[in-house]
């Protein structure tokens, strides 16, 4: 045990040493590259940046830049068939749910939040804010929440009502979303 603590250690200074300015390895993000990516859009779609897309927009990103991993009609991609962003609605019930964006999302902000931040998965955060709203455009076009031209920008998004918005129940338990107390933030 002691030589994985050893080992661990090592590896983490390391990294650090890697990082210092000696070895100038990774860089400090700029004010413009930490802006970029601190948006977090709350289900009203307050934090929601400007930008607007349709899907008939996505559909020609998303063959670029999603199809190969997620299917060319968002069915999921390589066998056995993962990562799917269409179907399943109706199917939460079942000994076999299929969860997508379709069945299981509650709110189409967070939609564009993940897909903003996490996709494409091997080039997270490069696609622009037009992009994203017109692929979100897409895969609510493909699971028949939008119409195709409908446009989606930061205030038509927030109005879309998913298909599973009545499947979540808002967490009982006593401390979820109270503020800790002074007292239990000294602590
Ligand atoms: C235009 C580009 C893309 C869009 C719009 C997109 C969209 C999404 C969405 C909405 C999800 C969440 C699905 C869910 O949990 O219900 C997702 C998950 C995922 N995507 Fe993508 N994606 C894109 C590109 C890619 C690419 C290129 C890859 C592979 C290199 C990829 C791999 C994955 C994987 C593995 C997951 C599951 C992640 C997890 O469960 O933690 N995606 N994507």
């Amino acid at each position: 045990m002691w030589l994985l603590r050893y080992a661990a250690a090592a590896a983490m200074c390391a990294v650090l040493v890697a990082q210092s300015p000696k070895y100038s390895v990774g860089r400090t993000p700029t004010p413009e590259e930490i802006r970029a990516m601190d948006i977090t859009p709350a289900p009203d779609g307050t934090g929601l940046p400007d930008g607007r897309g349709t899907s008939a927009e996505g559909r020609e990103v998303y063959s670029r830049r999603g199809a190969r991993c997620h299917g060319a009609k968002g069915e999921g991609g390589d066998e056995p068939k993962q990562s799917p962003l269409v179907g399943g609605r109706g199917s939460l019930k079942n000994p076999k749910p299929l969860k997508t964006v379709g069945s299981y999302w509650p709110y189409s902000t967070t939609v564009w939040d993940y897909v903003n931040r996490a996709m494409p998965l091997d080039r997270p955060g490069t696609l622009t804010h037009n992009q994203v709203y017109s692929l979100v455009a897409l895969i609510f076009y493909m699971n028949g929440i939008v119409g195709e031209n409908e446009v989606l920008d930061a205030k038509t998004l927030p109005q879309i009502k998913m298909p599973n918005r009545d499947g979540f129940v808002p967490d009982s338990r006593p401390d979820v979303g109270v503020k800790p107390s002074a007292k239990r933030r000294k602590q």
